[in-house]
């Protein structure tokens, strides 16, 4: 096989009404300088349609690969009669993928010469808590403890339990691995969530911890370790970049995150955001790569303050 060369970010956030222009441009000409096979997106761009939309549109690379894994804010059902999460992730998220030239990586794996990619949001089943903070099952499942809330609660409106959308996934998942051609010798796995728990930065104080059994799920990751032709996993979600080697597989979080800096410094802040990866035969070797909170320090914007 030739090597692959990916670039990848994910958890833009987005800002509504084009304040986030300059970063969009910053990220897409950082995409063009690596000059990859494939680009990835790895959710959460925003809990609005029109904005996912117009993001992708001005993020789209030319001449590679455009991969979207949705994220859950990505899912988030729109208030005021707009479509539901589940409506969200198998149907119109694909579909606004498609019109801006991305694919939504869940909706179907993609297969570059013998490198399968294969995708899904993932989902969290609080296997990622930490036993010691004693907190009990039941406030996990209601998302709420002693005030401190996973907004998930109100804003995702699917039926499933956590526990019932995490094996679904994996099935999915494990249907996906399955179903792909004799010549996949290698494959890439990208999710919103963390597939594993090593990626999970803990504080050891309360509600940091307690948001950490939101991040992913450990089945996800065995179910990955299972098969030996999966060597590079790439997610999103945690806003603290990470890396990890787990079973011989490369493991990355590659967040941007909510915070936004001067700009002058945008170009700077797009080089930290997009991790450079290159696949070949041998081995996965990720170029200066930066780990940690990128936004520290900066000004935190939310649209949804
Ligand atoms: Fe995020
Ligand atoms: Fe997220």
């Amino acid at each position: 096989m030739k090597s692959l060369r990916i670039a990848a970010v994910s958890d833009l956030h987005v800002l509504p009404d084009s304040r986030d222009d300059l970063l969009l441009a910053a990220i897409k000409d950082r995409v063009e300088a690596i000059d990859p096979d494939v680009f990835i997106v790895a959710g959460d761009t925003s809990d609005h349609l029109s904005v996912v939309s117009r993001s992708l549109g001005l993020l789209r690379v030319e001449n590679c690969e455009n991969f979207y894994v949705a994220g859950n804010h990505d899912i988030w059902f729109e208030q005021d009669g707009g479509p539901g999460s589940l409506e969200k992730y198998s149907r119109i998220l694909g579909e606004v993928c498609a019109e801006q030239r991305f694919h939504h990586l869940p909706d179907a794996p993609i297969i570059l010469e013998d490198t399968a990619f294969v995708g899904s949001i993932g989902w969290y089943d609080y296997s990622f808590r930490r036993e010691e903070m004693a907190i009990p099952i039941e406030s996990y499942e209601g998302k709420e403890h002693k005030g401190a809330v996973w907004y998930d609660l109100f804003r995702v409106d699917w039926r499933f339990t956590d526990r019932e959308a995490t094996d679904l996934f994996n099935r999915r998942i494990q249907y996906d691995i399955d179903s792909l051609p004799d010549r996949t010798e290698r494959i890439v796995y990208v999710s919103h969530h963390l597939p594993f728990r090593e990626l999970t930065v803990y504080k050891n104080r309360f509600p940091w911890d307690f948001h950490s059994a939101f991040m992913g799920a450990t089945s996800t990751g065995e179910l990955l370790k299972s098969e030996n032709r999966v060597v590079l996993t790439i997610s999103g979600h945690s806003h603290v970049r990470t890396r990890a080697t787990i079973n011989g597989i490369t493991a990355l979080t590659v967040p941007l995150g909510y915070g936004r800096p001067a700009e002058e410094d945008l170009q700077e802040f797009a080089r930290s955001a997009v991790a450079e990866i290159r696949v070949d035969e041998e081995r996965v070797e990720v170029k200066g790569f930066i780990e940690g909170d990128i936004c520290d320090g900066l000004e935190y914007v939310s649209s949804r303050g």
